[in-house]
């Protein structure tokens, strides 16, 4: 049916063996070599303490608020240590970068690095850590026995993690947007970021995005709904208060970003002209979407 660079394309899309950055960027090979050793250490580990069954069964399935609770704080933790260093080599390359040294980052690396930083502190540190807090705390002090969702909240959870594991993804296959942490087109438009960078940046926010969404619904429903009888709004701890409105802050913001992700997908995907510079279109329509969306997200993370 296919002949054979059609298969190719079929399979594996835009993806081509030049995707591999380590083939020519020694600090991403190196940083690769560190994660393949780190990780066949843990799963070695895992596999010598056999604790794959406990693993699995006592938290990657749980449906136990306070234990995906935690697993939002350590994915939050582990994302800070990739931020964190993001950030370390930032500042490593401003105080290298003067007078006659162009630094030891290429400035399409450099690009990809604060963007990433920017993307990971904000939705895979600062959400989490807030999301993790409130899927602890809330039940505890309502007295309810779980969140109104118990499933819905573990499918939240992976659906967080899976949006930064494309993230990390992205460092050692393809690319990450160079476009700055909002992706404001047009240098977001396939014209000018014609790379996978900003397509890991619309999947990875679309997915941890909609997992917020739906987080923030199950809060707001057990927050409402299954308090301890006796305990009215008004008897309720403040956290509680203010996780409530958080979540109705999250609510109300998270589909403007989900749409707005969207539009620029089909901008991408399908050549419609939303936040093109011509044909009808108008990028400052995407700025004021964005930030419907990223001016209740700074009240949400405060
Ligand atoms: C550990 C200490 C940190 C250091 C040393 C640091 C360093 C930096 C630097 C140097 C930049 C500017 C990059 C550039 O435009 O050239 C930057 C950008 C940024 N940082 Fe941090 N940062 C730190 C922690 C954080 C935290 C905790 C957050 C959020 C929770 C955060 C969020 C951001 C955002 C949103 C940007 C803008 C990225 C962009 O322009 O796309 N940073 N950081």
């Amino acid at each position: 049916m296919f002949s054979n660079p059609d298969l190719l394309h079929f399979i594996f899309g835009r993806l081509t063996l030049d995707s591999i950055p380590m083939l020519h960027e020694p600090i991403v090979a190196v940083t690769f070599a560190a994660v393949v050793v780190g990780g066949l250490v843990v799963v070695g580990a895992l596999t010598y303490f056999r604790l794959w069954g406990y693993l699995w069964n006592e938290w990657v399935t749980s449906i136990d608020h306070k234990k995906i609770g935690i697993m939002y704080i350590i994915l939050a933790i582990v994302m800070l240590l990739r931020g964190f260093a993001d950030a370390l080599m930032m500042r490593a390359q401003q105080a290298i970068a003067f007078g006659d040294s162009a630094g030891y980052l290429p400035p399409d690396h450099y690009d990809q690095i604060f963007t990433a930083h920017g993307v990971i502190m904000i939705f895979f540190v600062a959400m989490p850590l807030v999301t993790g807090l409130m899927n602890f705390v809330v039940p505890l002090q309502i007295g309810a026995r779980d969140v109104a969702f118990p499933f819905l909240n573990n499918f939240s959870f992976w659906m967080t993690t899976c949006g930064a594991v494309l993230v990390m993804i992205s460092l050692f296959l393809g690319a990450f947007a160079k476009t700055g942490w909002l992706a404001y087109p047009p240098l977001s438009d396939i014209v000018y970021s014609p790379g996978v960078g900003v397509d890991y940046y619309i999947w990875a926010l679309q997915i941890a995005g909609v997992g917020t969404l739906l987080s923030g619904v199950n809060l707001i429903v057990t927050i409402v709904k299954m308090r301890a009888p006796g305990m009215s709004m008004m008897k309720m701890p403040v956290f509680t208060w203010t996780s409530l409105c958080t979540n109705i802050l999250i609510v109300a913001a998270f589909p403007v970003l989900t749409a707005v992700l969207v539009l620029l997908g089909l901008d991408r995907y399908a050549g419609t002209n939303f936040f093109t510079n011509d044909l009808g279109g108008n990028a400052m329509m995407y700025i004021n979407l964005i930030w419907i969306w990223g001016h209740p997200e700074v009240y949400i993370l405060i």
